[in-house]
Order: C-alpha cells, then sequence, then structure tokens
C-alpha cells in the first residue's frame, strides 16, 4: 500500500560564469550583476505552494541540495534567509543534511565561512580534473592549483562532510592520467567522491564537434582500475557513481535514488512527490529559462504530471537498481503502490539468468543487481518496461 517517503528539497541556481561545452543541465551564462535578491524572492514564492500541495505539514525535510548551474555565485547571506524561511514552513530532521555545490572558480575563504553560518553543513566541489590540460579541453573556469585550493579552503571553514566531482574518460586522457585525478582526490580526504564518465549530451557543444574520446578497452581498464584504487582506500560505491566513506553516503542521493520525495524549487528544477489522499504520485517541472521563471507566478506555473500505473515498475527500477544495495520487497509495494506479483515474473527471470539477486531476510525479500547485472544495468531495467 502507497506510505509517504522520506521528503527532500532540490533548490536549483540556474547561472554559471561560463557554459562548459559537454554540460546539458539548465545552466545559462551570467550576465553581471545577477538578479540574487529576487531569486531568493521567487524561490521562496515557489516553495510556498510547493508546500500547498504536500496533503499534510507534518512532514520534515530529510535533506536540502542547492545544485546548479552554480549555486556558489550566491552569497551566504542569501542562503540564511532561504533556509530560514524554509524551516519555518517545514520543520527539518535533527540529521538534515544541507549540501551546496561549489565551482573551484568561486571559492572564497568568507564565501565558504558565510555557508556554514547559513546552517549548509556539505560542499559538494567540481573538481572534474586536477590537470590542467584535460580541464582546458573542459572547458572549466579554474586550474587544478584553484581546485585544490577550493578543497582546503572548504576544510579550513570546517566543512568535515565534503563530496569532490571528478569526470573521466574526458578528450585526450590516459588511463593513468585518471587514476591520478583519483588519487590526487583521494589525497584530499573527502568523505565522498562523485565518479562521473563524460557523456555527450545532445544540444552541447561537445555534441556538434565531438572531441575524440578514450579508446573502449582505455574505458574499461579506467573503470576497472579507478574502482580498484577508490576501494582500497575505503571508498564504497553504493550507487553508479557515487562512493563514500562508511556512513557518508549522501542522505539526499539515498532520497532520491530510492524513489523518496522531494520537491524541485528553481528554473527548471524536478520534483516527485506521493500524495496518499489521491492514491497518485505526481512529477512537477518547473520552467526553465531563468528570466520566465523570475516572472511567473502561481507556484511559478509549475507543470504537473501523473506517474501512470504502467511506468511506475519501470521509474522505480530506475532510481532504485542504481543503488548497489538495491531495494526491498515493502520499499517497492509502499513507494509505487504495486503489489509484488507485478514484477515478481521478471525478477525471477533476471535471477535464473544471473542478474539480479534476491535474499530473504525476515519476513521481507531484498533485490539487487548481481555484479555481472551492474555491468549491463540498463539491459536489466528495461526489462521492467
Ligand atoms: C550540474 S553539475 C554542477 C556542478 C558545478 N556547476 C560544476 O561544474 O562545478 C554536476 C556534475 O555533473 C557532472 N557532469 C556534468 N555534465 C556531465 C557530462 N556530460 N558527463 C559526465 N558528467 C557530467 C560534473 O562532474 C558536474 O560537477
Ligand atoms: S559549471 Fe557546472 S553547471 Fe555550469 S556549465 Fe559547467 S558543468 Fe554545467
Amino acid at each position: 500500500m502507497l506510505e509517504r517517503p522520506p521528503l527532500s528539497l532540490y533548490i536549483h541556481i540556474p547561472w554559471c560564469i561560463r557554459k562548459c561545452p559537454y554540460c546539458d543541465f539548465n545552466s545559462h551564462e551570467s550576465g553581471s550583476p545577477l538578479p540574487e535578491l529576487e531569486y531568493i524572492n521567487a524561490l521562496l514564492d515557489d516553495f510556498n505552494h510547493e508546500v500547498a500541495r504536500l496533503e499534510n505539514n507534518d512532514r520534515e525535510l530529510v535533506s536540502i541540495f542547492i545544485g546548479g548551474g552554480t549555486p556558489s555565485l550566491f552569497d551566504g547571506k542569501s542562503y540564511s534567509r532561504l533556509l530560514k524561511d524554509i524551516e519555518s514552513k517545514l520543520p527539518f530532521s535533527e540529521q538534515i543534511e544541507i549540501t551546496l555545490e561549489a565551482n573551484p572558480g568561486t571559492a572564497e575563504a568568507a564565501r565558504f565561512d558565510s555557508y556554514r553560518e547559513a546552517g549548509i553543513n556539505r560542499l559538494s566541489i567540481g573538481a572534474q580534473s586536477f590537470d590542467d590540460e584535460c580541464l582546458k579541453r573542459l572547458g572549466r573556469i579554474h586550474d587544478a592549483a584553484e581546485a585544490l585550493r577550493a578543497i582546503e579552503i572548504a576544510k579550513l571553514a570546517g566543512f568535515k562532510n565534503f563530496n569532490i566531482d571528478l569526470m573521466h574518460g574526458l578528450p585526450g586522457q590516459s588511463s593513468e592520467q585518471a587514476l591520478k585525478d583519483i588519487q590526487k582526490a583521494i589525497d584530499c580526504e573527502p568523505s565522498h567522491l562523485s565518479w562521473y564518465q563524460l557523456t555527450i549530451e545532445p544540444n552541447t557543444v561537445f555534441y556538434s564537434r565531438p572531441p575524440t574520446l578514450p579508446e573502449e578497452c582505455v574505458l574499461e581498464d579506467i573503470q576497472d582500475n579507478g574502482q580498484a584504487l577508490l576501494e582500497n582506500h575505503g571508498y564504497q560505491q553504493y550507487e553508479v557513481s557515487a562512493y563514500s566513506k562508511a556512513g557518508n553516503a549522501s542522505s539526499h542521493n539515498l532520497n532520491y535514488w530510492s524513489f523518496g520525495d522531494y520537491i524541485g524549487i528553481g528554473a527548471g528544477a524536478h520534483g516527485k512527490l506521493t500524495l496518499i489522499e489521491e492514491s497518485k504520485l505526481i512529477r512537477t517541472h518547473k520552467m526553465k529559462q531563468p528570466n520566465q521563471y523570475l516572472n511567473a507566478i502561481n507556484g511559478r506555473d509549475a507543470e504537473i504530471q501523473e506517474i501512470a500505473k504502467q511506468e511506475m515498475a519501470i521509474e522505480f527500477m530506475m532510481n532504485s537498481l542504481r543503488l548497489r544495495a538495491g531495494f526491498s520487497r515493502a520499499q517497492f509495494e509502499s513507494r509505487t503502490g504495486l503489489g509484488f506479483d507485478e514484477i515478481v515474473k521478471r525478477v525471477e527471470s533476471l535471477v535464473e539468468r544471473e542478474l539480479i539477486q534476491m535474499k530473504n531476510v525476515e519476513r521481507d525479500i531484498f533485490i539487487s543487481a548481481t555484479p555481472r547485472g551492474y555491468r549491463f544495468l540498463n539491459s536489466v531495467i528495461e526489462e521492467f518496461l
């Protein structure tokens, strides 16, 4: 039976100093000065409309993720006002994780201090690589020294819990260079590492002018050796691209990937909510263009879409099977409103092909991809279409 899962909040800041040629996120080059005050006001208005959508306000927030774009273009004072107002409408759980994405090209000691003061307790630093040549080819606004400096500033500001974003499979990158990047990141002792293989996305400069990427055998070598290096240093993979020290998996990631609920505010932000009284799940989408978003009214004109019953299983699997730990039968039933019998035949067939494993624990069943299934995850997920 459908139950309300934990609730998170995603806040999107849609501006960057310069658009990176590989990026298809909703990020726009910032003409300066940014309308920081107006945007925070718009976010507050957006949030009020989203809270009104919740069926009961006993819910609390387990995590907040301020992503972008480049949220580190805004000052801590703006986030302080935003977070205080949010907390007055929806209580924060005692263990709330509040993350902000920071671009090393915008790192300043005073600014990072002001984030701590605002209540932000986790930083995600977009280093991408520690090789100047790779960073140049990626069109980044910072070099390797600035990335290391940003990490140092984060530590000095008291951020014990921080993530480093790294990418691999970069234009012209050798396996040795990719492993060197990981080693440099490990030497900075982050609690969490997000390690993404570069993908070429439509509507990007790299799509219209493709760079020369490493060959398949180099990519495989990077994947296998990179993973081993991370694991040898105590970074456990808990999701396709996410690694953490014990106890430092991101609550926001975990809630998102286990088909939890999240409110999405800001230009182009998405949300997902479980409405028990109407017995349905909805997705919300905000308008993408920052100027349109700023000028909109009524919940920033959210587009609402119900998740159709026939799409529920695949939507759930697209999230939960990305987690190494997978999901339980109880979780599947309470988060989709479907009975386990609706998928059991497909699960059993994948078990026979050694792509999925099932474990009985007490009165529940736990389902996850096998190491082989994890290698062919997209095909495994497609079985639930
Ligand atoms: C939305 S970006 C925001 C981070 C921040 N703006 C920055 O770039 O420093 C989140 C992360 O996604 C990753 N990413 C973005 N585009 C990607 C792509 N095409 N392929 C793989 N990873 C990508 C990068 O590691 C990036 O740090
Ligand atoms: S700084 Fe980050 S969000 Fe902005 S364009 Fe580059 S990758 Fe995209």
